[in-house]
């Protein structure tokens, strides 16, 4: 699918993101990569062709077991809780899965266990006997997540037993520098384990061609993969000593397959379930024989895992290999790097649920387009360009166009699209830039895709402008209904090509224009009909829509900051944070927050305005005169445009309601506490 050439267009395409793990909740970086699968997928599904998007979550190993243990729940318990909320997060940014299913399912095991008799028939598995890191004070073997030390590539600190977050490189924990117990923090001892490897350097000539023989990956991660090929293929550990959540392996006793076996075969499972739900046939999607295209999408993080792993899987046990990876880089915010375990990110329920604005997932999606290309670079998620972005293509400039031609037509033409042809010349760029954005679209150029519908929009409005109709109406109306005919159908255009990216607001234009839009009508065909309401298709952010859940993320990062990956601080780490006590001189709601109240607090000498989230559970006379706990020594921040210097302590109940924390006996303000 690298051209624009329908004629090269499969029969069906598989489209997959990568799972998420149960054990976390989705944040943006997760939407990052769902966005611009979503978009692929509704690209296609707009050209008319048959494509599923599937998904799942990813849910076994010991971190899911842990989380589970931690809830006092059972981690299938946990798991099937996650998967709704990872349904209803990705539903609020319209991401359209036909199925998101789950690693922990039946089909799975099946196919698990399928993929594992295959490789052992060809030879391809061997038993060996390691040593492996035990912990003498938790007393139990550790997993790779279990064990954090030095990486032995790059020696970035505080890496896991498995993968390094800094460098990708993966290896086993025995070959990390100072390794330390992740739950008692003591160095683990070696001791003897019998474990499972697939021969990875047996399938070296079939990876080169698979690699090199396709465009399956991108030049600079094709490069990337050959380079660890010529480095030497190592043999890959499968299975994982119980306790484990997991499937167990056939044949053993106490052994389970690590979740990196099982995981990318969910993509198998998922499809699965969804023909037999569906009335469709797995083999025609996963089938050796079959011309389904599957695409991947994932982070720079996995490369190894679906580039060499996973192929080795799915040609030993006879099933269709991905036509494309497309990878991409990791999402910043702020400048700062999102990680999954230092928890430096925006959820993407907080995003749902602080920013206030009815459109700001169909923002998101759009900012995140503006900035996506198939490469591995980094991008970032800065609020200042998010509020630019949006404001600047979708509601000064695409926005501006509709609004004035169907402000103009409502009050000219009686509300309908006059009966005049259009300008051929307008109509021919748009043509052009249709297969343009076309191309752009199969080959993932989501930022070329924005830029050329912003350049459509500029052209619109400079040619309102120029023709400048509310003067032709005086001197020659036809004039001004060619206008507003190529206008319209400029519109219809700019909705078609937008449609994969908001569909929300293309939603809009169809209801106006009483049509469902597919790609081919993108091309101009409207003139004398009627139009329904004219509302405004975009209403821009205001910068207060995003402080609080920007702020949030840099609170998240300063406390996270401070933490070591084992979840422990020692007494000097404490001290840095500057606990007083003060008393609340003043309360006041924050207009258009039913969150925040301000408050004005006295600290010794000293007077400190904080924007305090507890207006859901005090009124402003409840706690005025009050004795609080503050920590003093926060860097300020912006909520609702207001400087907030500090924050109260308080304890969250288990039913939701917030208590703040205030002395047993009356204390001189501005004391330290600690
Ligand atoms: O890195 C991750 O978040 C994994 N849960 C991705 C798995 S993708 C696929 F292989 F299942
Ligand atoms: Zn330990």
């Amino acid at each position: 699918m690298s051209s624009s050439d329908t004629s090269a267009v499969p029969s069906r395409i598989l489209v997959t993101s990568a799972l998420p793990y149960a054990n976390n909740n989705i944040h943006l970086g997760h939407l990052f990569e769902a966005v611009q699968t979503d978009v692929f997928v509704r690209y296609h599904r707009l050209r008319g062709r048959t494509v599923r998007y599937v998904c799942a979550d990813d849910t076994h190993g010991t971190p899911i077991e842990l989380a589970a243990l931690r809830q006092k729940i059972s981690p299938e318990q946990l798991v099937e809780q996650t998967q709704k909320e990872h349904m209803r997060d990705y539903a609020g940014f319209n991401i359209s899965f036909d199925i998101f299913y789950t690693t922990n399912s039946e089909e799975n095991r099946k196919y698990a266990e399928l993929i594992y008799q295959k490789l052992k028939e060809n030879d391809l598995i061997i038993e060996k006997e390691i040593s492996q890191y035990y912990c003498e004070h938790d007393k139990r073997f550790l997993p790779d997540r279990f064990i954090i030390g030095k990486c032995p590539r790059c020696k970035a600190e505080k890496q896991y037993g498995d993968v390094c977050e800094s460098c990708g490189a993966t290896y086993d924990p025995t070959e990390m520098g100072e390794p330390k117990c992740i739950i008692c923090n003591n160095a683990p001892v070696l001791k003897q384990s019998r474990h499972l490897y697939v021969q990875l350097k047996k399938c070296e000539s079939f990876l080169r061609e698979y690699i090199n023989g396709t465009d399956a990956l991108q030049e600079d991660i094709r490069n990337f993969v050959t380079s660890w090929i010529d480095d030497g293929l190592r043999e890959w550990c499968i299975s994982r000593d119980g306790p484990y959540f997991g499937f167990r392996i056939p044949g053993t006793e106490n052994k389970f397959f690590y979740v990196w076996l099982d995981a990318p075969i969910g993509y198998i499972s998922s499809t699965d379930r969804y023909c037999k739900d569906h009335g469709e046939r797995v083999e025609d999607y996963w089938g050796s024989g079959s011309d389904t295209q599957i695409v991947h999408f994932i982070g720079k993080d996995i490369v190894y895992f679906h580039a060499l792993f996973w192929p080795v899987m799915l040609k030993n046990a006879n099933f269709n290999l991905p036509s494309k990876i497309f990878v991409h880089g990791f999402l910043n915010i702020e400048g700062e790097k999102m990680s999954k375990s230092r928890g430096t990110f925006i959820l993407a329920k907080d995003y749902l649920e602080k920013v206030n604005h009815p459109q700001a997932p169909e923002f998101l999606r759009f900012y995140f387009a503006s900035k996506q290309m198939p490469n591995t670079g980094d991008a970032d998620l800065n609020k200042s360009e998010l509020l630019t972005k949006t404001a600047t293509t979708l509601a000064n400039n695409i926005g501006n166009l509709h609004h004035r031609t169907f402000v103009f037509c409502d009050r000219y033409f009686e509300k309908k699209i006059p009966d005049a042809y259009w300008d051929e010349s307008v109509a021919t760029i748009v043509e052009e830039a249709g297969r343009e954005i076309a191309s752009y679209y199969e080959k993932c150029e989501l930022k070329s895709v924005v830029e050329k519908i912003h350049a459509l929009g500029s052209l619109g409005n400079k040619y309102y402008q120029d023709s400048a109709p509310w003067e032709q109406m005086k001197t020659d109306p036809q004039k001004a209904a060619v206008v507003m005919v190529t206008c319209v159908n400029l519109i219809k255009a700019l909705a078609v090509f937008l449609k994969p990216i908001t569909p929300e607001i293309t939603g809009s234009i169809e209801r106006q224009l009483g049509l469902i839009l597919k790609w081919e009508d993108h091309t101009f065909s409207l003139k004398n009909k009627p139009l329904g309401v004219t509302d405004k298709i975009v209403k821009p952010f205001e910068e207060a829509d995003l402080d609080q859940v920007f702020a949030a993320a840099s609170q998240s990062k300063n406390q996270q900051e401070n933490s070591g990956t084992s979840g422990l601080i020692d007494i000097n780490h404490f001290k840095t944070v500057d606990l007083k006590i003060a008393v609340v001189k003043s309360a006041e709601k924050v207009e258009k927050s039913s969150k925040l109240l301000k408050l004005q607090v006295e600290l010794g000498k000293e007077t400190r305005q904080i924007i305090a989230g507890i207006a859901a559970h005090y009124k402003p006379e409840d706690i005025i005169g009050k004795q609080v706990v503050v920590v003093a020594n926060l860097k300020p921040a912006t909520l609702f445009g207001l400087t907030s210097e500090g924050m109260l302590l308080a304890a969250q109940n288990s039913g939701g309601e917030l208590v703040l924390l205030h002395p047993a006996k009356p204390v001189t303000s501005g004391v330290k506490v600690g």
